[in-house]
């Protein structure tokens, strides 16, 4: 069971009726979710909604992110860029549980038109339910975080 924490979502268009889908079931498990939209399927730019959910994340007040847009791979680019954001895209859960059990991931991205919404929520659980096992990982991601400087 993982204890309840605050996880931010966003997306662009195309994938608002699954970042819907997952908003529910993280609400069902516990969570505190910060949904900040868009809250319309008007075409938008995933940097933005990228960027802003990434930033939560950065600066503390959300443990963990989970954006979506088409494939996954551009919202993912943009948060990525901000820094103290690992945040991988995954299509399967062993990958989600991979991405934080070594890789120490704060944010998942979902490619809307890539999974359906059973696989999504399968994939959220396995993101959420892993833990970092810290180690040899430790120096790893260590070196990641030194890229940023
Ligand atoms: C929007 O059409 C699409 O490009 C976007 O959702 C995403 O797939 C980009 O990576």
């Amino acid at each position: 069971m993982t204890p309840p924490i605050r996880i931010v979502l966003s997306s662009d268009h195309a994938a608002l009726a699954l970042r819907a889908a997952i908003a529910a079931h993280l609400a069902d498990m516990g969570h505190e979710v910060v949904d900040i939209g868009p809250t319309t399927t008007e075409s938008t730019h995933y940097p933005a909604h990228g960027e802003a959910a990434a930033r939560r994340v950065a600066s503390g007040d959300c443990a963990l992110g989970i954006i979506l847009c088409g494939t996954g791979q551009g919202i993912m680019m943009a948060a990525n860029k901000v820094k103290g954001i690992r945040c991988g895209v995954c299509s399967d859960p062993f990958s989600a549980r991979m991405i934080r059990a070594h890789n120490d991931a704060n944010m998942l991205s979902l490619g809307a038109r890539v999974v359906g919404e059973g696989l999504a929520l399968e994939i959220v659980d396995a993101f959420l339910g892993a833990r970092f096992e810290g180690g040899r990982h430790q120096t790893r991601v260590e070196m990641i975080t030194a890229l940023e400087a």
